[in-house]
């Protein structure tokens, strides 16, 4: 039985204040029980918090697990404020019949133009200059000062060539960028023509890029993707950037590699066990770290909150949301 079948209102549990509008909606949709600290809740608030719950948006700093699911004999929706779900176990939800919903599209643009602040950041030493401005100890220009590498005519690999990967190679064009890209199978001919762009197998990508940028979703697949193997086919003089998950790469062989010259550079604005790094990550003057802020402008999050609303009572309407993850639990 659900909340509308058994006369009640539907209790939606949200996990952290949203920007917008989102809110009013889901405390109009139901009874609203908002974790309001802004700090993830603990594992022991969560699991109480989702007692009664019918409904649950959560983030991605929430595992959403067999544990969750058992505490929670209601809950038929979750609602991930992210387009990435891999803080979920959709098969768990999908054997109860909970439906996982995201949030796509809203980010893309977004996080590209954040992908390319870390590539102009960590080509051109852009933070070990605000350090050095901020220090104190600048003397002034110098001929030999902070020389880092030109962006403009480079090539850029681009692995994982979906909304986030093409929204990425769109911008390359301003820079006179060929676009290598890898990904499951190869783009449309069009797309590929539109964006100057060929498709590669991911350890070609590696050798021939200067600037290889990481857009796939974090999978058993895709976890340590690149590690010191594939560090070590890149060139010394390029670059790595990675906006989509930390476990894609295998950090302590990446802070090796950075370390050692076999890279040049890197630009993370993700990591394997957020917002703990990895020991000598901060110790590298190469490494431009970023704190998790891809989709982070006014704008997205507040398209995000609405849509994360718009899915989670759309599910409890008994309509199709926009963003169902796992469609085969909706009735056919
Ligand atoms: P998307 O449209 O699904 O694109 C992912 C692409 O990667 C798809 O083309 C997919 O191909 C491909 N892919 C998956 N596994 C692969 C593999 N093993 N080898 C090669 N290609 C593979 O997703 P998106 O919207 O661009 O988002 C991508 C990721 O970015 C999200 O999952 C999330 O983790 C991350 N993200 C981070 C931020 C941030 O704040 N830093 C913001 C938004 C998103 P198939 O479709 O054929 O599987
Ligand atoms: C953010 O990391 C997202 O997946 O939306």
């Amino acid at each position: 039985m659900n909340a509308v079948m058994e006369g009640r209102r539907p209790r939606i549990v949200v996990t952290r204040v949203l920007p917008g509008r989102a809110l009013e909606r889901l405390s109009a949709a139901g009874d609203m029980l908002l974790h309001e600290e802004d700090r993830a809740p603990t594992r022991r608030e969560l699991l109480a918090y989702v007692r009664e719950a019918d409904a649950l948006l959560c983030l991605i700093t929430e595992r959403i697990d067999d544990e969750v699911f058992d505490a929670a004999p209601r809950l038929r929706i979750v609602s991930n404020y992210a387009v990435g779900v891999n803080n979920i176990d959709i098969a768990a939800a999908t054997r109860r019949g909970i439906l996982v919903t995201n949030t796509p599209n809203v980010l893309t643009e977004t996080t590209a133009d954040f992908t390319w602040a870390l590539i102009l950041a960590v080509c051109r030493r852009l933070g070990e200059g605000e350090r050095l401005v901020r220090s104190g100890e600048w003397t002034g220009w110098s001929p030999m000062q902070l020389l880092g590498s030109d962006v403009y005519g480079k090539t850029l690999g681009i692995i994982g060539f979906g909304r986030i990967g093409q929204a990425v190679a769109r911008r390359a064009a301003g820079f006179g960028m060929p676009v290598l890209y890898h990904s499951h199978r190869p783009a449309d001919p069009d797309v590929e023509r539109s964006l100057n762009a060929r498709h590669a197998a991911l350890d070609d990508l590696l050798r021939e890029a200067d600037i290889v940028s990481i857009h796939v979703p974090l999978t058993s697949e895709t976890q340590h993707m690149i590690d010191a193997a594939r560090l070590g086919l890149m060139k010394p003089t390029a670059f790595l950037v990675n906006t989509a998950r930390g476990p894609i790469v295998d950090e302590a062989a990446l802070v090796q590699a950075l370390h050692n010259g076999v890279i040049a550079g890197a630009g993370l604005d993700v990591f394997a066990r957020e917002p703990e790094l990895e020991p000598g990550l901060v110790d590298l003057p190469n490494a431009v770290l970023a704190p998790h802020l891809g989709s982070a402008s006014v704008e997205a999050r507040t398209a995000m909150a609405d849509l994360a609303a718009e899915n989670l009572i759309s599910a409890l309407a008994g309509r199709r949301p926009p963003h169902p993850v796992n469609p085969e639990v909706l009735p056919s």
